[in-house]
């Protein structure tokens, strides 16, 4: 039977937790390993307090007993652990698949550290394959699209059901098409001049260390 890779990546990243920290909790699937090792190495005597980056991960920490700190009450995060859509080249990355981009960006700029784990399938020689999850406000989506088209990709606003999907902070994601992004650096530059604009999903610069799960049950930690 093939491993859990992307278990086996958040396990290893948690161990890199220490009494006292301020940890920053991601989302998504490979997240959610994390925070499950968290909470029981928080039972184990762990001391720490986190903050969330969802409230899907919110109700996650709560529900297994990790303590939480309001986001208003703290100065500094000191690691944030997180998964990834796609790790490029200088573990540049595309993050937000889970809808969760904006708060996310919010913990790992302020993040002493930003731990990305994920399984082996998220490691890509240039980034752009998955789309770019741009978040956006409600208000004068067909200009703000037009103007992401303007930088070369195709757009679309992601669904629930048949509705547009709303995240946490109440916004739009527009999906964007790029193909290839041969230069996130400038992009994400170019991407949050749109008014329209929110936050984008290219995580430039941000990522301390990354933790690869593989088919072979092992996992790579590699230091950005
Ligand atoms: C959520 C994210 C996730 O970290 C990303 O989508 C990866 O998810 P998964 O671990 O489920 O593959 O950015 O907004």
């Amino acid at each position: 039977m093939e491993p859990n890779m992307k278990k086996l990546a958040a396990e290893k990243a948690v161990e890199w937790l220490e009494d006292g920290m301020i940890v920053g909790l991601g989302t998504g699937s490979t997240a959610y390993w994390a925070i499950k090792r968290i909470a029981e190495r928080v039972r184990e005597g762990l001391d720490i307090k986190a903050v969330a980056s969802s409230v899907r991960s919110e109700r996650l920490a709560a529900e297994w007993g990790i303590p939480l700190i309001g986001i208003e009450e703290i100065d500094r995060i000191d690691v944030t652990i997180d998964g990834a859509d796609e790790i490029g080249p200088e573990f540049h990355l595309i993050k937000g698949g889970g809808g969760a981009l904006l708060r996310e960006k919010v913990l790992a700029s302020s993040s002493g550290k930003l731990l990305i784990v994920a399984d082996e399938s998220k490691r890509v020689e240039t980034l752009g394959r998955f789309p770019l999850p741009v978040e956006i406000v409600p208000f004068a989506t067909r200009l703000t699209l037009n103007r992401l088209k303007e930088l070369g990709c195709k757009p679309a606003i992601r669904l629930d059901g048949e509705q547009p999907y709303r995240t946490d902070n109440g916004n739009y994601i527009a999906d964007c098409r790029f193909g290839s992004i041969a230069d996130p650096e400038r992009l994400t530059v170019l991407l949050n001049q749109i008014p329209g604009v929110v936050e984008n999903g290219l995580f430039v610069r941000m990522t301390s260390a990354v933790f690869i799960g593989h088919r072979d049950g092992t996992v790579e930690v590699l230091n950005a």
